[in-house]
């Protein structure tokens, strides 16, 4: 141990919470180290542990509506204020908050007056993937914590300049991956840690949907009444309104997100890597497209991308339209290990031993009925206060929503790439290094954004 720290009778932790909170206490007094941008009375030193927890949501949608509820289980939090660009999702959030609650949310369409707000401790961000990046920034600018959902972006830059946010401006956020919150996960992720399985060569996670399906071809039209959809599109390019370039298949279109690779993909990626660790892949594969769905759609229904890391190799594959997947299960992760394989999914997970291996007995652990959404959120709650740094913390969220790109970058560019992870650079090839980016139409920019 450094002496001077054991004489001085404080670890390496305490003495960073000391110099932290000292830092966070000159942020809340009102001057400018965090750039100036900080609404004066915003608690931007953290929550105390009896504080109430107040909370914006960006994006009342789906997934928004589902984080709202989950949110509104601890009795300590309040939402004083929903955004949305849509009136219709923002009825459905005040719906939802006066089940829960007696005071009704202010609403806004501009998110910028989500953050003005000094009553506002920390930001959901709910939004589609092309408009994560700029809120969670802006917020962590603003002095906000922020729970953002996943994947982190729709590129590799703007992930970074989300983390370089969080850790210039000293913000507590969490990307939205729920899974690494959930008890049987954990302990699947304990067991192949072990050592248990031998030595673990190959690792495969999948999705198969077949309720993720043809989304069909509507002509261009004019957006819903009560739809800003200029602010829908925000930073993605200027294009007539579609039904399928809105809610939920937004998911289907490059501009707003990246297909299944990353919006299951990172969910599962997220577990392989939890389990294999944080070194980088080193090259990428990736191979599919469009063979099932005839609809106006863009991402492949079908793709399967391969990793190779430095001692393991991962594939991740997604066929959409069909749910019989690898050993007959529609979506998991498996870890082949020369004693054994380890298969694991929301069910639960079960060991196989290799036939040379009888002594470890294959046997199956069925899951809990935690809710790995309700931990994942009250791991947020409890870092507003402690200041620690969440389960999905954005290095985290950083690195496997980056791997999870990777493959789409791979297969929009038609060949292997190489990774220099350190300089965060696909080398010797300008084509796949444009996609590492995304241009933002004018006027949006995104602070500390560098490709
Ligand atoms: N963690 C999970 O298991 C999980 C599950 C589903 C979705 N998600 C993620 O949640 C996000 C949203 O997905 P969804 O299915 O809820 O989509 P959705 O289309 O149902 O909801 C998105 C909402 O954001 C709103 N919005 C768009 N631009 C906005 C802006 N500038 N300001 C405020 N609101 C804006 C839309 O009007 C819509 O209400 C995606 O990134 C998705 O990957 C995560």
């Amino acid at each position: 141990m450094n002496s001077k720290m054991h004489i001085e009778g404080f670890s390496a932790n305490t003495l960073a919470r000391r110099r932290f909170l000292a830092r966070s206490a000159i942020v809340a007094a009102g001057t400018s180290i965090l750039g100036g941008l900080v609404v004066p009375g915003t608690r931007a030193a953290g929550v105390g542990a009896n504080d109430k927890i107040r909370i914006g949501l960006i994006g009342a949608g789906f997934k928004g509506q589902q984080n709202l509820g989950n949110f509104l289980l601890n009795p300590e939090v309040d939402f004083p204020v929903i955004c949305d660009v849509d009136d219709a999702h923002l009825a459905k959030g005040i719906e939802l908050v006066g089940k829960h609650r007696s005071k009704k949310p202010d609403t806004v369409k501009d998110f910028r007056r989500v953050l003005d707000r000094a009553d506002v401790d920390a930001v959901l961000v709910g939004t589609p993937d092309h408009w994560h990046a700029l809120p969670t920034v802006l917020a962590c600018q603003a002095g906000k914590d922020v729970y953002v959902e996943k994947p982190l972006a729709t590129s590799i830059a703007e992930g970074r300049a989300m983390l370089t946010a969080a850790q210039k401006h000293q913000r507590v956020v969490q990307m939205g991956t729920q899974w690494r919150s959930g008890k049987h996960w954990a302990d699947a992720v304990e067991f192949v840690k072990s050592g248990q399985l031998g030595t673990v060569g190959l690792v495969r996670g999948w999705a198969y949907h077949d309720w993720l399906g043809n989304v069909g071809n509507p002509p261009d039209g004019n957006p819903p009444p009560g739809v800003d959809y200029d602010m829908w599109l925000g930073p993605a390019p200027k294009r007539p309104f579609n039904p399928n370039r809105f809610h939920f298949n937004f998911r289907w279109f490059w501009d707003y997100a990246g297909g299944a690779m990353t919006d299951w993909g990172v969910h599962l990626i997220n577990i392989m890597l939890w389990a294999m660790g944080s070194e980088p892949p080193k090259t990428i594969s990736s191979k599919g497209g469009k063979f099932v769905f005839k609809d106006n759609s863009e991402t492949p229904d079908t793709q399967v991308t391969v990793y190779e890391f430095p001692t393991y190799t991962m594939i991740w594959e997604h066929k959409l339209g069909g749910s019989v997947g690898p050993n007959g299960r529609s979506w998991g992760v498996s870890f082949s290990g020369n004693h054994a394989t380890l298969n694991l999914n929301d069910k639960g997970w079960e060991i196989l031993a290799e036939r040379k291996h009888e002594t470890l007995e294959s046997k199956i652990f069925p899951a809990g009925t935690d809710d790995p959404r309700r931990t994942h959120i009250r791991n947020f709650l409890d870092c507003l206060k402690s200041r620690q740094a969440p389960v999905e913390n954005l290095e985290v969220g950083h690195f496997v929503s980056s791997v999870a790109l990777l493959g789409n970058i791979a297969l929009r560019c038609g060949h292997d790439i190489t990774w220099d992870a350190k300089a965060e650079k696909i080398v010797g090839n300008p084509d796949a290094n444009r996609l590492l980016g995304v241009e933002y139409r004018q006027p949006w920019k995104l602070p500390y954004y560098k490709v």
